[in-house]
């Protein structure tokens, strides 16, 4: 009796060992999860955590930028890290580096040059590549490229007048509502929050596994949740701010009263 329980415990054992294993092997996916980012409040961010932080900003700092292209299983989290033996090598992307180093930047000043990409390769881009039209770095960051050319946030947010503005701010409504009217799909929209302000970060669109734009609809990503059915983490009961990179931190107020401050001394001396 007891050796054949043992048994039976042996062969389940084996079992879920042999389907982990599976899973492991050929990982599985519903969507790619577009993500981009507004530079300003990655850079605030960065910031607050260590003021001896500095930021490297794309060429035009009020654009939108890309943080990563996310394979995603409905309902959980990943896959992730689908191949430990395929580590990003900077040589793959060399003919399209110019063109990353704006549109794909690390901001993260003083961090490796190459820290984003490498990050983002050998956690998603490796199990994207079971994909065949992303089944080399060159192909996944390439496609990061083609599709903020034709996704860009810049584009569809000023297109329902949401333009950055350290003066205007906008209900995470007007923002769903903007992007839903020009793609027709719903996204997540994702806040930083800061002294009870919350600042717009990162906006992610979704694509089914033959690159159709599709729902957000039931991925389970960091920090965001469903409300009223916009899949959003930022608070919903108040406007939510984009900044201009210029308006972020110790920018306007301080920077404006010290060039008065000189003004006024340089006009009296
Ligand atoms: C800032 O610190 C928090 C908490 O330690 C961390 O979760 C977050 O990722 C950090 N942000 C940046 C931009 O480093
Ligand atoms: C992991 O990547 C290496 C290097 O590209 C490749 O040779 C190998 O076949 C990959 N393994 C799997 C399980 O895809
Ligand atoms: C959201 O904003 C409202 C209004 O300012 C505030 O009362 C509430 O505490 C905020 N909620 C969160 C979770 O920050």
């Amino acid at each position: 009796m007891e050796i054949k329980y043992v048994f039976i415990f042996f062969i389940v054992t084996c079992l879920h060992y042999a389907s982990t294993r599976k899973t492991q092997a050929t990982p599985e996916f519903d969507l790619l999860i577009f993500t981009q980012q507004w530079p300003a409040t990655a850079c605030k961010e960065w910031k607050k955590n260590d003021s001896t932080h500095t930021c490297v900003m794309p060429k035009n700092v009020d654009t939108w930028t890309i943080h990563g292209i996310w394979p995603t299983k409905l309902g959980t989290m990943g896959p992730a890290f689908c191949n430990r033996t395929w580590l990003f090598d900077p040589e793959k992307i060399r003919p399209i580096e110019i063109q990353l180093n704006q549109v794909w930047i690390n901001i993260f000043g003083g961090t490796s040059l190459y820290s984003l990409w490498a990050h983002e390769w050998n956690k998603h881009g490796t199990c994207a590549a079971v994909l065949e039209p992303l089944n080399s770095e060159l192909k996944y960051f390439s496609l990061g490229i083609d599709w903020l050319q034709k996704f860009s946030m810049n584009n569809i947010l000023q297109s329902g007048n949401i333009v950055p503005s350290s003066t205007n701010a906008y209900s995470v409504v007007e923002i769903n509502n903007a992007i839903k009217a020009k793609l027709g799909v719903d996204p997540a929209i994702e806040c930083k929050k800061e002294n009870g302000e919350s600042y717009l970060s990162e906006i992610r669109i979704c694509f089914t596994k033959d690159f159709k734009i599709t729902n957000c609809d039931g991925i389970v990503s960091r920090k965001v949740f469903d409300y009223h059915s916009i899949l959003t983490n930022c608070n919903t009961s108040k406007k939510i701010l984009y900044p201009h990179y210029k308006d972020s931190k110790e920018g306007s107020i301080y920077v404006q009263l010290y060039k008065l401050v000189s003004w006024v001394q340089w006009f009296t001396l």
